[in-house]
């Protein structure tokens, strides 16, 4: 308990003497970013809390997109497009363009469930359930078939909104919270 507390306060600390210092050599004083991320089932978005005014402003990515679909795609030679990019070629590259990723994300299922077998036959891409019941994408590319679980497939998401919000306050993010 001590230790943690020290911890953050050696943290402060650290932030203030950085402050001090630019402020010495008349750098203007580093901010503390602050940002939140919503991995939704349709749409995902990032937005940065402000601490001064209390505010939160969403971030458009590179395509002016605030909103960015929550689907991530595969060409056959491994690339990987996110969001709008994904949804655009949706259509002449159904097998690899997977969305509604999270519906599956933390389930088990039971391999007759109906709903999950309901559920497979209407997606265009390859669901499976591995030994556990957790499900897991089929995904297949000139260089073999790619499994893909549904983590990481948000993973892939909150990646790409993290760049657009690190290209937006032109600095890295080292620590992103997200909720589902
Ligand atoms: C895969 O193909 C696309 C379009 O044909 C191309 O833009 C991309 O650079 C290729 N990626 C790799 C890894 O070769």
């Amino acid at each position: 308990m001590s230790n943690s507390m020290s911890m953050i306060g050696g943290a402060i600390l650290v932030l203030l003497l950085a402050g001090y210092i630019a402020q010495q050599y008349g750098l203007p004083p580093p901010k503390p970013k602050i940002v939140g991320i919503d991995l939704g089932t349709t749409f995902s978005s990032i937005g940065i809390y402000h601490a001064v005014t209390g505010r939160t402003t969403i971030i458009a990515d590179d395509l002016g997109k605030k909103s960015v679909p929550s689907v991530v795609a595969f060409l056959s030679n491994g690339s990987v497009l996110v969001g709008t990019r994904a949804v655009d070629q949706q259509e002449k590259n159904p097998q690899r363009t997977i969305y509604d990723a999270k519906r599956f994300i933390g389930k088990v299922f039971q391999p007759d469930d109906e709903q999950f077998l309901a559920d497979k036959k209407r997606y265009p891409f390859t669901v499976l359930l591995d030994k556990e019941g957790r499900a897991y994408f089929e995904i297949p590319l000139d260089s073999g078939n790619k499994l893909l679980y549904p983590e990481e497939v948000g993973s892939i998401i909150i990646e790409y909104l993290k760049e657009a919000a690190e290209k937006h306050v032109e600095s890295k993010l080292s620590q992103v919270r997200f909720k589902y």
